[in-house]
């Protein structure tokens, strides 16, 4: 299989923030905003591999600011990684400034979605080649994640791991 860019399956998605999507403290409500990454991650692996996509897993999410109502978010979501049916997904949310239209970086977060078959079965998918440097950077630590992310999930002993194991032997 041929491999693909991160580019090819970058998607954005850009949607305002409504009252009935806000916390008590009139902000963007967390799951409102992990539903929007899910489906922006769904759309890239799906472009990426060109087949049935599903959560396997939400490794990471940092909701590092909030989100006011009447915001205009943005989710961009990117392959950073492929192995052989499982993809990590990349998302980074904006927000942009009314006045200045500036978009500044409010969270991001980490998927991994894998490609089946309608049966449900795992199937191969293309190769991922990086292209920029930040892309370069994900690619690389993504090995780590999905070792951590399997031994988490009591799939994968940790003695296995052996990029986790580096790290502490760095
Ligand atoms: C995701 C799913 C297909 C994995 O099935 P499985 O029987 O564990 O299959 P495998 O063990 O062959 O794993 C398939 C791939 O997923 C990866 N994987 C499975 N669980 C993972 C996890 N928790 N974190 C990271 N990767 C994971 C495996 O490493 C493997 O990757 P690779 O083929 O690229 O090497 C299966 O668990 C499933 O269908 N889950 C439900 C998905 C769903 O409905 N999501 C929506 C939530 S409501």
């Amino acid at each position: 299989m041929e491999a693909k860019s991160p580019s090819e399956s970058r998607t954005t998605l850009t949607d305002l923030v409504l009252p009935s999507e806000t916390n008590p403290l009139n902000n963007l409500f967390g799951g409102e905003l992990l539903a929007r990454m899910d489906r922006a991650a769904s759309i890239a692996a799906r472009r990426h591999s060109r087949r049935i996509v599903v959560t396997a897993s939400v490794n990471h999410v940092a909701f590092n600011k909030a989100i006011p109502l009447g915001s205009v978010v943005t989710v961009e979501a990117a392959v950073s990684r492929a192995f052989k049916s499982s993809m990590e997904i990349f998302i980074d949310v904006w927000v942009e400034d009314r006045e200045s239209g500036r978009r500044s970086k409010a969270n991001e977060a980490i998927y991994t979605f894998v490609a089946v078959d309608e049966t449900g079965t795992p199937v191969h998918i293309p190769p991922l080649k990086p292209e920029t440097e930040i892309e370069e950077q994900r690619f690389a630590a993504a090995l780590r994640r999905k070792q951590l992310s399997l031994v988490l999930a009591g799939k994968m002993k940790p003695a296995e791991a052996t990029e986790l194991k580096a790290l502490f032997e760095e």
